[in-house]
C-alpha cells in the first residue's frame, strides 16, 4: 500500500500512480516516466509512471495551446517529464478496469521534459503475457528491466518480507547482529570468494559462505536469541534457485531443542505467507532422512503429489533376468514407481524418462504395465505369477523400475518421479507442501576415496543415542539436524551444535583433521567452547527463494535488484573484471598463465 502523502516533495504533489477518484478536483503537479503513448486525432494521451503505479494524462486541443500539445506528442517513451493538471473522472465508458487508478485521469495544463531517454534497449511497457526480452539484455540493462512494474512490485514484496521478519524476530527477543564479512572460511559445502590482503602479503580474507561460527560464537557469548538477515557467498555451480551471492534469515538460540527451531520456523513462515496473504497450516509433517530417501529418493520430497517409490525385490527374487539378478546379487535392490493411467504413455515418453534416469548413473528403466488383466513389457516373462502379482500394478498402471545400489537408484527416481507428475498432471499447482526432513546423517562417506564428509557442517550435534558409536559406526550416526521443504525446494535448514569442545574435536578427528589442522581452522571455535558454552542450535532460511516463492517468479534474478548471471557474471556493471597490474603488486599478486584444453 502506498501511502501517497509521504511522497509530496517541494517539487510534486503527489505520486502519479497512487491518485484516486478521491483526488478528482485537486491540482497536481507530477514526475514521472512516459509510459506509453497514443494519439487519437489530436487528443493526446500518456501514461505516465512512478513508483506507485500508472496514471493516464490526457492533453486535449479544447483545453491546452497548440504548443503543448506539440511538447506532449513530442516526448519520447521512458523519458522524465512534469506534468501539471487536474484529477478528472473519467465517464463510465472510459473507465478503464485493468488500471488501478482507471477511474480518473488527470486532465494536462503543461508539460516539460526533465530527463529525456533514448531510445531504451528493451520496452519497459509489455503487454500481458508477452515474451519476455532474452535474459542477457534484461541484466545488461538492469536498471530499465527493473522499471517494469512487476519487478517493481517483486522488489516492494521482498522489502515487505524482510520488514515482517525483523518485527516478527525482534518482537520475540531475537536481537539482530551484523557479522563479519571479511572473515576465515567457513566450511558449508561450497568454494570460498577469496579477498587478498595488501597489509597481510600472503594472505587472504574468505567472504561468509554463512555467518554459522559467528552466531555460535554470540550465544557463548550470552546473547542468547540472534538473527541476520546476512549476505552468503559461495562459488558454486549455480542454477535458477542459486546465486553466488544471497541472502539468509539467519537465527540462533540457546538452551533450544530441535522442537523450538521447529516451532520458530513454522510461525515465521506463517507470518511471511501472510504478508502475500495466504495462509499455510500451523505445523509441517515431518519424515526423517531415511524415510525421505527411501520413499522419494531425494531429502527434499515434492509431496503435492502421492508418487512413492517402492521395492519390489521380492518379485524378482526368483526370477534369472540377468539384469535385475545381477543387481541383487550384489546387494543392490530393485526399486521403483507404479504410474496410474500411464499404460497409455508412448515408447518416446518413457524412453525420455529412461534419458533422466541414466543421466543418473544407472542403466536404465525396466518397464511393466498391466493392459486388459495381463503384464506387458519385456521383462514381464521374466516374472513368475507370484512375483507377478507382488508388483501390485493396477489395470492401466506402468511400472518403472531401477535395479541398483541406492546412492544411484535415489537420485534416478527421484528425477523420473518429478518428471513422471509433471508428464501425467499430478501435481496440484495451488497446493502448498511444507515439509520437515530430520534425522540427517551426521556424516557421508566419499564412494571414490572413502573419506568422511559432513552431511551438514562439522558443527552439528549427533543425536545423543549416536554419539557413543560416532567412531565404531560412523555412517549410521544421526544428527539433530532439519531441513524445511516446500514442493521439493529446500527453504532452510538447521540443527542444534555440539557445545562440547571434546565431542567437537572428536567429530574434527572423524573428518579427516588431526589436531593442529582443526586448531589453526577452527581454534577460536573450540577456545571458545572451553569457555562456558550454552546448549544452542538454530537454522538459516534462504530469503531470496521464499521471496521467488511469493512472488511467482521462476528465478531467484526475478527478486534480487542486481543479480548475477548463471555464470556468475554481474552484466550491467561488467564484474568481475581485470584490474591494473599496480593493483595486482599492491596485492603481492601475480597473475599465472593457465593452458586450457
Ligand atoms: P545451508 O547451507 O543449508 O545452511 O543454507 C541455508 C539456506 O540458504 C539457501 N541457499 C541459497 N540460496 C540461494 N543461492 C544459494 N547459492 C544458496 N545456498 C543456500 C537455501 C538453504 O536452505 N549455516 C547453515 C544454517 C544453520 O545450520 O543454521 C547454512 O548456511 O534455501
Amino acid at each position: 500500500m502506498t501511502q501517497s502523502a509521504h511522497f509530496a516533495t517541494t517539487l510534486r504533489t503527489d505520486l502519479a500512480g497512487a491518485l484516486r477518484l478521491s483526488d478528482v478536483g485537486r491540482k497536481v503537479r507530477l514526475g514521472g516516466w512516459v509510459h506509453r503513448s497514443r494519439d487519437l486525432g489530436g487528443l493526446l494521451f500518456l501514461d505516465l509512471r512512478d513508483r506507485g503505479g500508472l496514471v493516464q494524462v490526457s492533453f486535449d486541443p479544447r483545453h491546452v495551446d497548440a504548443e503543448t500539445l506539440a511538447a506532449a506528442a513530442g516526448v519520447g517513451v521512458e523519458s522524465v517529464v512534469w506534468i501539471e493538471g487536474e484529477v478528472v473522472a473519467r465517464p463510465p465508458d472510459g473507465v478503464n478496469p485493468e488500471m488501478v487508478s482507471g477511474e480518473i485521469e488527470v486532465r494536462g495544463a503543461t508539460i516539460s521534459v526533465v530527463g529525456p531517454a533514448a531510445t531504451p534497449a528493451l520496452p519497459v511497457a509489455r503487454g500481458r503475457g508477452e515474451k519476455l526480452p532474452a535474459e542477457e539484455l534484461r541484466l545488461r540493462h538492469r536498471y530499465l528491466d527493473l522499471r517494469h512494474p512487476e519487478l517493481q512490485a517483486n522488489l516492494i514484496l521482498r522489502h515487505r518480507l524482510l520488514q515482517a521478519t525483523r518485527n516478527f524476530l525482534a518482537d520475540i527477543g531475537f536481537l539482530e547482529v551484523e557479522t563479519p564479512i571479511l572473515t576465515k572460511p567457513t566450511p558449508e559445502g561450497a568454494r570460498d570468494y577469496l579477498v587478498p590482503s595488501r597489509v597481510h602479503e600472503g594472505e587472504f580474507f574468505a567472504l561468509p559462505q554463512s555467518p554459522q561460527l559467528y552466531k555460535q560464537l554470540l550465544m557463548v557469548s550470552g546473547f542468547d536469541r540472534y538473527f541476520q538477515i546476512a549476505r552468503c557467498f559461495r562459488d558454486e555451480d549455480l542454477r535458477a534457485d542459486r546465486q553466488p551471492e544471497f541472502s539468509q534469515i539467519d537465527i540462533e538460540a540457546s538452551f533450544v531443542a530441535p522442537e523450538d527451531i521447529l516451532a520458530l520456523t513454522e510461525a515465521l513462515l506463517g507470518r511471511l505467507w501472510s504478508v502475500a496473504g495466504v495462509q499455510i497450516p500451523a505445523t509441517f509433517p515431518r519424515m526423517t532422512y531415511a524415510e525421505a530417501m527411501e520413499n522419494y529418493g531425494s531429502d527434499r520430497p515434492d509431496l503435492r503429489y502421492d508418487l512413492t517409490i517402492r521395492d519390489v525385490s521380492a518379485s524378482f527374487a526368483a526370477s534369472d533376468f540377468a539384469i535385475t539378478r545381477s543387481a541383487l546379487d550384489a546387494g543392490g535392490r530393485v526399486r521403483g514407481l507404479r504410474l496410474p493411467g500411464a499404460a497409455v504413455l508412448s515408447r518416446k515418453q518413457v524412453d525420455e524418462l529412461e534419458v533422466l534416469a541414466k543421466g543418473a548413473g544407472v542403466g536404465g528403466l525396466l518397464r511393466i504395465k498391466r493392459v486388459g488383466g495381463k503384464l506387458e513389457g519385456p521383462i514381464a516373462r521374466f516374472l513368475d505369477e507370484e512375483g507377478g502379482a507382488r508388483l501390485g500394478l493396477a489395470e492401466g498402471e506402468l511400472g518403472l523400475y531401477v535395479a541398483a545400489p541406492d546412492h544411484l537408484a535415489n537420485p534416478a527416481l527421484d528425477r523420473v518421479r518429478q518428471a513422471a507428475a509433471e508428464l501425467l498432471g499430478l501435481v496440484d499447482s495451488d497446493r502448498l507442501a511444507f515439509l520437515w526432513v530430520t534425522d540427517f546423517p551426521m556424516f557421508e562417506r566419499d564412494p571414490g576415496r572413502g573419506a568422511l564428509s559432513a552431511m551438514h557442517h562439522p558443527f552439528t550435534a549427533p543425536r545423543p543415542e549416536d554419539a557413543a558409536t560416532l567412531e565404531s559406526e560412523p555412517t549410521s550416526a544421526r544428527a539433530l539436524a532439519y531441513d524445511v521443504v516446500l514442493n521439493g525446494t529446500e527453504l532452510g535448514g538447521g540443527s542444534i551444535r555440539i557445545h562440547d569442545p571434546q565431542l567437537q574435536n572428536r567429530v574434527f578427528a572423524l573428518l579427516g583433521m588431526d589436531e593442529a589442522t582443526a586448531s589453526s581452522r577452527f581454534g577460536f571455535l573450540l577456545e571458545a567452547l572451553r569457555a562456558g558454552a550454552p546448549p544452542h542450535g538454530g537454522i538459516a532460511l534462504g530469503f531470496d527463494r521464499i521471496t521467488m516463492l511469493l512472488a511467482g517468479a521462476s528465478s531467484l534474478r526475478d527478486v534480487i535488484a542486481f543479480p548475477k548471471t548463471t555464470a556468475a557474471r554481474a552484466l550491467f556493471e561488467g564484474a568481475p573484471s581485470r584490474v591494473p597490474e599496480a593493483d595486482l603488486i599492491d596485492l603481492h599478486l601475480a597473475l599465472r598463465e593457465v593452458a586450457h584444453d
